[in-house]
């Protein structure tokens, strides 16, 4: 099948890629001219892992390509997917300006028959606005179908999990639309779910807030056992492998960050508050995480048994998790803001992150973890990378001001660096 796909970000590259594992010719769509003229020459403008091997394979067989040009790609396509951002408004609500404008130029351009999918999240009701959006622009009519597909990839493993999803979730009313769209997903194994599209735009936020409930529900919990002094771990494993609840999203930490679960909880919200049935549960969770950066810097004072004003805290780590160069909402951005907030000095390393210096960046930022640490009195472990894990300590303790660590992620061993002389204070880890 011929499929365009409009927005070329973490969705929109990954589903494009992945429809050319299946068999499909694929025509990327994006009206940034820098991120077009990579995508051809096969080089990914943002960091996902095995990617741009994908990229790199697919653009060399043309089976993708990349394009600027909306009106032929509208014409030479006829299952269409709406791929691009939905960011957060200033009411908490989805900002759909570009799901507008891209159905306008369908509309406008439409030639025939096309199955019009939003994979981008979307509030309840969109897949509506859509077909209402398209019609409004069409001069003559042209039959089409509406159908909304969410994506439930994460940064970071974006490939393995497009290819192998849990399910795939089509939510149409048109049998023809939904014929075309198994038919588009016959090579992948798991359940597919054919449902309204309500439904469907419906499943996508009801997950993304399950998985921000556990996190949240586990990093208050650990803020009990703290004072109970009770390894949260334990408590994790222990409820994890109970399969009602699932191992998966119990892992506490300085809470969740990235593009999709602030954004997404509370656009939910919203969308709760307008039809007059508020999600109380939900409220908490982004209470719950608001409040956990400022737990953990807490905790570091109560530890160093005094103010953090002046004394240098080094910050590993900047995107939102491992495996991405993603800082949106990042967590540990938060932890910088707050600290710098209070006249600490912050120096901060990431593997793949670099920040541009200057203007108002409230750290330095060091290209390795040996010159961060240099002279710090404290190290926070602020994102999971793997990197982390591989450290010589040792060393790193000799340039240290004082051997005191900070592990945000509860990822270090904890015995090891005790026995380096190390004083190292987890979430709830002893
Ligand atoms: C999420 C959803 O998982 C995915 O299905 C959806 O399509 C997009 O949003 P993503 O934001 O890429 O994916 O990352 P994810 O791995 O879900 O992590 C989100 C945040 O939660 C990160 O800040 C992560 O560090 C944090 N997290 C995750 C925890 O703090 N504890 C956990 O146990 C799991």
């Amino acid at each position: 099948m011929n499929i365009l796909i409009v927005g070329t970000g973490y969705v929109g590259t990954t589903t494009g890629l992945i429809f050319c594992e299946m068999g499909h010719q694929v025509t990327g769509l994006d009206l940034d001219n820098r991120k077009i003229q990579a995508l051809q020459a096969g080089s990914l403008h943002f960091y996902e892992p095995g990617l741009e091997e994908l990229l790199t394979k697919h653009v060399q067989s043309s089976q993708i390509t990349f394009t600027k040009n909306t009106e032929s790609a509208v014409k030479e396509n006829d299952v269409i997917f709406i791929c691009v951002g939905t960011p957060m408004g200033e009411d908490g609500s989805a900002d759909l300006t570009y799901v507008k404008n891209v159905a306008e130029a369908i509309g406008r351009y439409m030639n025939q028959y096309k199955v019009i999918v939003t994979k981008s999240t979307v509030p309840v009701g969109t897949a509506e606005l859509v077909a209402e959006w398209i019609e409004a622009n069409q001069t003559n009519p042209i039959p089409f179908d509406v159908v909304s597909n969410p994506e439930f990839l994460r940064e970071g493993s974006a490939v393995r999990d497009a290819l192998h999803p849990d399910r795939i979730i089509i939510g149409t009313t048109s049998a023809k639309a939904g014929t075309i769209m198994k038919e588009l997903y016959q090579n992948f194994s798991c359940p597919i779910i054919e449902t309204h599209p309500k439904a469907s735009e419906m499943i996508k936020y009801a997950a993304n807030s399950f998985l921000a409930m556990k996190i949240s529900f586990i990093n208050e919990i650990a803020r009990l056992c703290d004072v109970l002094g009770i390894n949260v771990m334990d408590i994790s494993k222990g409820i994890g492998l109970d399969h009602r609840i699932g191992t998966q999203f119990l892992h506490a930490g300085l809470g969740y960050g990235g593009s999709c679960f602030p954004k997404d909880v509370n656009a939910l919200l919203k969308t709760a508050l307008d039809n007059h049935r508020p999600l109380s549960v939900l409220e908490k969770v982004v209470e719950v995480n608001n409040e956990q950066p400022l737990y953990f810097i807490e905790k570091m004072k109560q530890t160093m048994g005094e103010p953090l004003v002046n004394k240098t805290i080094a910050v590993l780590g900047l995107a939102f998790k491992a495996n991405t160069d993603d800082t949106r909402e990042s967590p540990s951005l938060v932890l910088i803001e707050h600290l710098a907030s209070e006249q600490v000095e912050v120096k901060a390393h990431d593997p793949v992150v670099h920040f541009k210096s200057g203007g108002t960046m409230k750290f330095q930022q060091c290209e390795t973890v040996e010159e961060t640490v240099k002279g710090a009195d404290a190290v926070v472990i602020a994102t999971n990378w793997p990197e982390y894990l591989r450290l010589d300590w040792a060393v790193l303790k000799s340039f240290m001001k004082r051997p005191i660590i900070f592990d945000g992620r509860n990822m270090l061993d904890k015995a090891e660096l005790e026995s380096l002389g190390f004083q190292c204070f987890g979430v709830a880890s002893f």
